[in-house]
This record gives structure tokens, sequence and C-alpha cells, in this order.
């Protein structure tokens, strides 16, 4: 998620370290530190903020001054980010320093394990087990620890290691999160989690894969698997320019987050999808089975993309779980009278977690004894905070205002809390374990849509001069319908229209002629064929039909202008991947009208105000 830079070799490590910390800036962070060994101890500074918040710190006289070294920016997904919680961190000797991205899925375990052997704990995060973990297994040599301490670790991790016992080595190793080493001048090697980190420095990098770490010193490196067996990797020279990688090659920040969409959905299942049970396990939803069977009611509430989730979760809950469920705006929630109790859930679901609306409408409901569940992606956010317990995404950092990866990554958190309350009710487990396995399939179907960017380019080329679009849905489809047209009017500034396939003809019908594109989500679902008699509607009158179906339907060929095929999935799992072609279309349309995608006008990224 955020940032990793390590240094050895011969020169003062702290300016090089805090310079590569700068250039990972853009990625978003919540506070930051850097580990550096200083006449043969480990000196930590780190703080919670911005980086110019850590160098105000190192400026004070307290840089420590050493040529071996290891910092982080941090995006918190274990524990507020606070000074505390920033990395890195320490073994109980202070002789072992970690900075690590991503997620120690069963670092709840290791570290009741590593506490009953007497160690101690100074911070929330996941993190700190692997730094008592090779406390724990030092045997005399850096590396054979972090081999012996990773064996025991099950998640996601990009990992830079130092210790004053092994003082002239540095260790990085990977699993799921990038990771690469720089080759510096003579002498000179760098560890960083983005090329953009050493680009100062070196063109020169080697990326370490999945499954594999290496050992730094100041005579050369060596890669290994994580098993110790020894890879040759190649070396690569970096041609893109800073700005290029910043947006990881992609022209705009939106492009890049929906291309991102298999590897963030994988991060909200992370660890949380038991098979055999056909359940979720959810880790921040702390409160008990029985308190989750006495919830008698379900209200969710957000704004823009992240209601549009809502109403997809409201659908899911009804279905699966057999909750009643409501959806409403929260800037309207907040100023009704609406009749809660104690019995009765909130979601409250932001990206951002500071959403103005949204906040009041969860303070209302909480006033009102209500429980509150938080769905959202910025940790430790307000919304975070003031919730009663939640499910983060771990979708890292949305820069693009037009939300994309948080959307999918919330219907996919919503799908999870409603595996957990449907079993928990009357779900079975063999349809639990159907939806687990549709859960499961769901990146690697994501990936395949994305192979249709070319395909829908050409769509948006034909229709980028329309003045408006409608989008049209049933069921599970028509929020899917609401998202398609508010990604397009947000960044291309056409006027486009969600409705529920059928209310067409009770009057927006009246709009249709052959200038009008018309994009229907029709999977094969229970509705379907109700919504193809809206196809044929829509083509009586003359309209430009954009259908989204299942691979292999072939029924509406012919009827309609242009198909876009998505890989078949169980009913509630299809707006994940109806979305992602709309996005794309949405995407593309704008940058033919040149419009600024990233950050269109009027519109903010976090709406703090009323
Ligand atoms: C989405 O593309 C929008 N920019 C907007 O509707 C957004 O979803 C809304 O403002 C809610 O934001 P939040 O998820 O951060 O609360
Ligand atoms: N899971 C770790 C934490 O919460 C690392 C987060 C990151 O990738 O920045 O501290």
């Amino acid at each position: 998620m955020c940032g990793i830079v390590g240094y050895i070799g011969d020169r003062n490590s702290v300016p090089l370290l805090v310079e590569g910390l700068k250039r990972l800036e853009y990625r978003g962070y919540d506070s930051a530190g850097v580990t550096v060994l200083e006449d043969g101890h480990l000196e930590t500074r780190k703080t919670a903020g911005k980086i110019t918040a850590l160098e105000k710190l190192l400026g004070n006289g307290e840089a420590p001054h050493g040529s071996v070294g290891i910092a982080h920016t941090r995006w918190a997904t274990h524990g507020p980010p606070n000074t505390q919680n920033a990395h890195p961190h320490t073994d109980c000797t202070g002789e072992i320093a970690v900075a690590h991205n991503g997620i120690i899925e069963n670092a709840g375990v290791l570290r009741t394990k590593l506490e009953s052997l007497g160690h101690r704990f100074a911070s929330e995060t996941d993190t700190e087990v692997v730094a008592h973990l090779i406390e724990e297994a030092w045997d005399g040599k850096l590396e054979d620890a972090v081999r012996a301490a990773l064996r025991q670790v099950e998640g996601a991790f990009g990992l830079a290691i130092m210790s004053s016992r092994d003082p002239g080595t540095l260790v990085a190793a990977r699993k799921g999160s990038p990771l690469l080493i720089g080759i510096g001048r003579d002498g000179e090697y760098y560890i960083a989690s983005d090329v953009a980190a050493v680009l100062a420095q070196t063109r020169q990098v080697v990326y370490l894969d999945d499954g594999e770490m290496a050992v730094l010193t100041r005579d050369g490196y060596e890669t290994f698997k994580l098993d110790g067996r020894s890879v040759d990797k190649e070396v690569r020279e970096i041609e893109w320019d800073l700005e290029a990688i910043e947006k990881g090659g992609f022209e705009h920040f939106m492009l890049k987050e929906i291309v991102e969409q298999p590897e963030t959905l994988r991060n909200t299942m992370r660890g949380r999808l038991l098979d055999e049970e056909g359940t979720a396990k959810l880790g921040g939803v702390t409160i008990s089975p029985a308190e989750l069977k006495s919830i008698q009611r379900i209200i969710i509430t957000g704004c823009g993309t992240s209601w549009h989730a809502g109403l997809l979760g409201g659908y899911m809950l009804e279905e699966l779980a057999r909750l009643p469920a409501e959806v409403e705006y929260a800037s309207e929630f907040r100023y009704r009278n609406p009749v809660v109790d104690e019995n009765t859930l909130v979601i409250a679901i932001s990206q951002s977690g500071e959403t103005a609306d949204t906040l009041a409408a969860m303070r209302e409901a909480r006033r009102r004894g209500a429980r509150v569940m938080g769905i959202v992606n910025v940790v430790g956010s307000t919304i975070a905070r003031e919730s009663d317990f939640g499910i983060y995404l771990h979708a890292g950092p949305e820069i693009g205002v037009a939300s994309t990866k948080a959307f999918t990554s919330q219907v996919v958190a919503l799908a999870l809390f409603t595996l957990l309350l449907g079993r928990l009710r009357n779900l079975s487990v063999l349809q639990g374990r159907e939806i687990v396995a549709a859960l499961r399939r769901l990146p690697e179907q994501v990936e395949q849509v994305l192979g249709l960017n070319d395909s829908i380019r050409e769509i948006a080329r034909t229709y980028k001069s329309a003045p408006n679009f409608l989008y049209l849905g049933r069921g599970y489809n028509f929020p899917t319908a609401l998202e398609g047209a508010l990604k397009l009017k947000e960044i291309s500034y056409i006027h486009a229209e969600g409705l529920p396939a059928a209310e067409m003809k009770h009057g927006p019908i009246a709009l249709i002629d052959e200038n009008m594109p018309v994009v229907v989500i029709a999977p094969n679902d229970n509705v379907y064929s109700k919504i193809t008699s809206n196809v044929q509607e829509v083509k009586a009158r003359g309209g430009r039909i954009i259908a989204v179906v299942t691979e292999g339907n072939l029924e509406l060929d012919g009827m309609v202008d242009h198909l876009i095929p998505i890989p078949a999935t169980i009913d509630p799992l299809t707006p994940v991947l109806a979305t992602v072609p709309l996005q794309l279309l949405a995407y593309h349309v704008a940058v033919m009208r040149g419009c600024n995608v990233d950050m269109p006008r009027n519109l903010a990224k976090s709406v703090t105000v009323e």
C-alpha cells in the first residue's frame, strides 16, 4: 500500500531515505519514520502526519547519522495512524527494525503466541509481529532469522529489515506487495516499494517477484526464494520519468485505479473467506454472533458512489440474510425523523471516511440508539473512528476523484458481511460455499473484463459527442446503471441518467431517438428475460444500444449495436463485473473530450461540507 525505502552504502542514509519517501508521497500516507544504524545501535525517528513533519523532527538536531537505514510511509490497515503505529517497528531489544507494506493476516494469532512467550508489543500494527518473530528465531544471522520468521507469516508483505546484530546487512522480502532493489553507485544499494523512490539515484533496478527475498551488503546483493534457494534476477533499466511512474505508467490515476481492481479486490477479501464453512471472517466486526443475530433491521447510508454500493448491499442483505434493509442518502437520512432502536444496525459507507453528510447521518443514528458499522477505505478516518465496529476495504489510496476501485471493494465488503449474517441466520452451508467460490473467482474475472479495454475505447469513440446517455438495469444491476451514469457525468460532463429499465416506459422513453445512446446492463440473471423486452422497446424507437451481457449469450446480437461480454457469476456479484466496462467507457469518453479526468471541474475527492 504505502512506501518503503532502504539504503546501504557509504553515505549518510538519512537524506537519501527522506528524499525517497518524498517521491512516494503521491500515494497518500498518514505517518512516516526512519531507522538508522548509528554507532552500532539502531536509532528510530517517526511521527504521525506528513513527511514534512518527519523532516521537522529530523531537523531539530534530532537526525541520527549512519550509512545503513530503512524508512517507511504508512497507509494504516491495523491500528490508527498515530506516531506509535508508524513504522519502522522494532523487537523487544530494539535491535531489529522492520518496515512493512501489506497485511499480515494471522497477526492476531502470532501476537498472542509471542506475548505468551514474554514479548512486549509497542504498537497496534500487524507489522510488529514480524520484528518479534525475527527476535525469537535469531540464530546469529539476519537473513536466516527472517526466513524462519516468514515461514510463520500468512498474508501480504513487502519488507525491509535491518539489525544492529548483523550491521552490514539489509534484508528485503516480498509476497503480494511490490518491492525492488536499486543498484546505486559503487557499493550502494537500495530497497524500494516503487521505482519512484530511487529514481533520483539510479535507473538500474531488480524487481523481486512474489516469494522472493534479497540480502544486501556493501559488496553486493543476492536474491533467493523465501525457502533459501538462490535465484538469478535480471537487472532492468528504467526508462520512465517520475510523473509516469507515479501513475504506474498510466496516463491518469483513474485508469491506474480501474486496472488495479483485480488486486484491490484480492486485498479486500484477503484472509476473510472461509471456504469450508461457507462464510466470512471479519476481524473488525467486533460484536458477538449473538448480538449480530439480534439485529432486526438494517439501514444503509452513504453518498454518491458509496450510496450505490449501499443499494447493492441492501438487495444482498434482504435476499441472502433475509433482513429488512433500507438504503437512504445520508443527506436525506440526517434530516428525517428515522425510526431506529438498539436492534437496528446502521451501515455507513464511505471511501474517504470524512464525508460530512455520511458522518452526520451516522451520528444521528447513534444518538437514537442504533449500532453503527462503518465500511470505510481510509483507516483511522473520522467515520472509522466513530463507528462501533466496521470493515476496512484495504483498497489502497484512491486518488482519482471519480471513485472506481473503492466501489468494487465496497460491494465485495458488503457481500462478505451478508455472508457472515446470512450464515448466522438462514443461509445454508452450500449456499455460503457457492458465494465464497464466486468471490474467489472475481479478481480473475475482472482481469478478463479489463481485456476489453480496446473494444470499449472504440465504442467511446462512436459516442463521444452524444449530449445525453441513458443507462438501464434491473434488480442488482439497477445500481450498476446509476453508477455507470454517475461516472460518465462526473468526468465527461455528458448528461446521463441511470434508470430501472422498466420505469422507462413510464416517461423517459419519450427521450429516445436515434441520437440517444442507451447502455443496457443485461447479464444472465433472474431478470434477464424481463430486460430483453426493455431492449426491444428502445430498439423500436431507434435508440442506439450498448449491451453488457454474459459471455456466450448471443441472443441480443443483431438487436443491439454493441455487445460487451462479461464472465458469468452469481447474481449479486454481476454488478462488480458489469461496472468495470462502464468505468472504462466513461474514462475513454472523457479523455476523448479533453476533460480533466482525475480532477473534474466543480468536484472534490472528499466532500467535508454539507
Ligand atoms: C464518486 O465518483 C464521487 N466522486 C462521489 O459521489 C463520492 O462517492 C461521494 O462523495 C462519497 O464519498 P465517500 O465515499 O468518500 O464518502
Ligand atoms: N499493515 C501495516 C500497518 O497497518 C502496513 C500498512 C502499509 O502498507 O502502509 O501498519
